[in-house]
């Protein structure tokens, strides 16, 4: 028997691998997008106590600290390890700062080959140290309560941070080097998807359960370019990690959905745009995961309840892995969250 395999038998709550694998459930799992994160004032103290977000992701017992924060106060059935998908990009050779309310933004940024030439993607796993140790004490202190989930971002979301240096609504610098010079576009890729390979491998060997790719800025393609430029570097990278369950989350891109269901993935995360009757009829065989507008937490407890009820009614109970389409907006009450994850927990009774 593999590691993994004993790994995930040794879980007092493995309902989330069940249900990414497929397995029977005897309820839905759930845990949030951004769970760990300004939603809680917990995490509020402890970012303050680090005196910044990225001392919080370097420091592995604050970022333990963060992590467990949701399983205890919330009860989500899964902890996700507190880091960015910024990290890569970092260890490859360009560092990314963190402006308060505004965002990520990369004070340098890949404009011609040379620029691609500097990076590296060797010696991801020691230059991301501090995630692998985050995880081995969050694996600790977990104690086998949840599983852990690891992460990364998909390539195409990570270029389009290191070309265009910042967010943006068109991320139209990306998309123009896409067309202009395709052959450095695609050396970008590949080079973010080996560094990817390599730092994924530390996150499982370090304890991580399940694998979660965001392809946050899928929107802005169309199916075509999704094909050419995002596609083939996820399959890549869920291929080269088929030691535990995969999940690819592309926001905005329904157009992928019968894409997914070939990739080498067990679960596809669904963004709010998407009905989960037709998720289903796309997504074959695969558990899907989502995908409640985040916004309906702003109402009050019985119209959360209702919409979280008619989810789980449309999903059915086995399959689905519950959560929102998108992260935990910061200014929702915690309390309205709880009831979202409560009514989850309370569905197979109330039926
Ligand atoms: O609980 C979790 O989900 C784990 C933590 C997590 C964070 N970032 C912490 C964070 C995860 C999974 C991420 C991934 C991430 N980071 C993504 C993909 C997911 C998505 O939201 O689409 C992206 C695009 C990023 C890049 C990033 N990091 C942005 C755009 C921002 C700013 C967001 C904002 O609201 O200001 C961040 C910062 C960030 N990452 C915060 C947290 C909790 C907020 C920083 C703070 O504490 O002020």
């Amino acid at each position: 028997m593999s590691d993994v395999f004993l790994q995930h038998m040794n879980l007092q709550n493995n309902l989330l691998l069940r249900a990414a694998k497929g397995e029977q459930v005897e309820r839905t799992p759930v845990w949030v997008m951004r769970q760990a994160g300004r939603v809680l004032p917990e995490y509020r103290a402890t970012r303050a106590r680090a005196g910044s977000f990225i001392t919080l992701v370097r420091t592995p017992e604050l970022a333990c600290e963060v992590t467990l924060q949701p399983v205890d106060i919330l009860g989500v059935d899964a902890a996700i390890i507190f880091s960015d998908i910024l990290v890569i990009p970092e260890a490859m050779g360009l560092p990314y700062e963190m402006d308060e309310g505004k965002g990520p933004r990369f004070p340098n940024t890949i404009k011609t080959k040379e620029d691609l030439a500097r990076l590296s993607t060797t010696e991801i796993e020691g230059k991301l140290n501090y995630v692998a140790e985050a995880l081995i004490l969050t694996k600790q202190e977990l104690n086998g309560r949840v599983p852990l989930i690891g992460f990364a971002g998909a390539p195409f979301t990570l270029f389009c941070y290191m070309i265009e240096g910042q967010g943006s609504k068109e991320f139209a610098k990306a998309r123009r080097m896409m067309r202009e010079n395709p052959e450095l576009a695609h050396a970008l890729l590949s080079a973010i998807s080996d560094a990817t390979i390599a730092y994924l491998k530390m996150q499982i060997a370090s304890g991580a359960d399940l694998i979660q790719l965001f392809d946050s800025w899928a929107g802005v393609l169309g199916p075509d370019s999704y094909r050419e430029f995002s596609l083939p570097y996820i399959n890549r990278i869920l291929a080269a990690i088929p030691e535990v369950p995969r999940t690819v989350f592309a926001k905005g891109a329904w157009y992928a959905i019968e894409d997914f269901a070939n990739s080498p993935c067990e679960t596809i995360g669904l963004d709010w745009t998407i009905q989960p009757e037709l998720a289903r009829k796309w997504a074959g065989a695969k558990t899907l995961q989502g995908n409640l507008d985040p916004s309906v937490l702003y109402g009050d407890f019985a119209s959360i309840k209702k919409a979280t009820r008619e989810m789980l009614q449309k999903f059915g109970t086995q399959k689905h892995i519950a959560n929102l389409g998108h992260g935990v907006y910061p200014d929702i009450s915690p309390d309205n969250l709880k009831c979202f994850i409560d009514t989850i927990k309370e569905y197979p009774n109330e039926k």
